[in-house]
């Protein structure tokens, strides 16, 4: 499984998960692929098959969180367009939708992410370069580089949505205000389908090739550190977001 190229050791187009598995049976070539018909992101081809039962119990922790967190993102996707077919007039459920959002954003998506960027990633980057799952670039990049990646544009787009969200009532110029809504509205969506498809990239790609190179001693290791860092981040001060008034940012 590549989700990088081997030449450039750049991050293949969001057909990657498609190549990755085409390049040990015939190639496709860019040309037969219709513009009509573009290649899933989410294709089956990208799964690499592992039961449920025999995924390490961290692994299974981190794919709980991502079901809590797709629920949540639904929540997010149905208020955000409400918002846009009523012409951007917010209502309490809209409002609740977005509060909820945000606030788990901030309480449970970051910490999550800390959670694999400290406790499962460096483990898996030195298992992932020791058997050859890199680019060949002079720079070997993994898919844990690009999971990291992810991360950092999650920051950026969801500080953006938030505060674009916050910025356009406080235009008094009508047209102002709805293109800024707009432009919110487009980052949200665009938020949504790149956790969307991180969420996928890790249950069927990262997590399958941590479970094949990690050892047992080494998940064992990830176990204990997983409850530390849990308890670690408990401590830290939850934020909350209040979407009716005015806010700044939260970062
Ligand atoms: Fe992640
Ligand atoms: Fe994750």
């Amino acid at each position: 499984m590549k989700i990088v190229d081997r030449e450039t050791g750049k991050r293949l187009k969001e057909v990657d998960p498609v190549k990755a598995n085409v390049e040990k049976d015939a190639e496709i070539s860019e040309g037969e692929l219709s513009p009509m018909d573009p290649p899933d992101a989410y294709s089956s081809y990208a799964s690499i098959e592992v039961e449920n039962d025999k995924m390490d119990e961290s692994l299974m922790q981190f794919k709980k969180e991502h079901e809590n967190l797709t629920e949540v993102l639904e929540v997010f996707e149905k208020a955000i367009h409400e918002f846009k077919e009523l012409g951007y007039v917010l209502n309490n459920n809209i409002n609740d939708g977005f509060k909820k959002f945000f606030d788990f954003f901030d309480n449970d998506l970051l910490p999550h992410n800390r959670k694999e960027e400290k406790v499962l990633f460096p483990v898996l980057q030195k298992a992932l370069l020791k058997n050859n799952e890199h680019g060949t670039g002079k720079k070997p990049v993994t898919a844990v580089d690009i999971m990291e990646d992810d991360h950092v544009k999650f920051i950026q787009l969801g500080s953006l949505t938030f505060n674009l969200l916050g910025l356009a009532p406080r235009f008094r110029d009508e047209q102002s205000k709805l293109f800024t809504y707009d432009v919110a509205y487009n980052s949200a969506k665009e938020l949504i389908e790149m956790i969307r498809l991180h969420i996928f990239r890790e249950d069927n790609t990262l997590f399958p090739l941590a479970q094949k190179y990690i050892s047992q001693k080494e998940f064992e290791q990830i176990c204990l550190e997983m409850n530390m860092h849990e308890n670690e981040d408990i401590e830290s001060t939850h934020h909350d977001h209040n979407h009716d008034h005015d806010h700044h940012h939260h970062h």
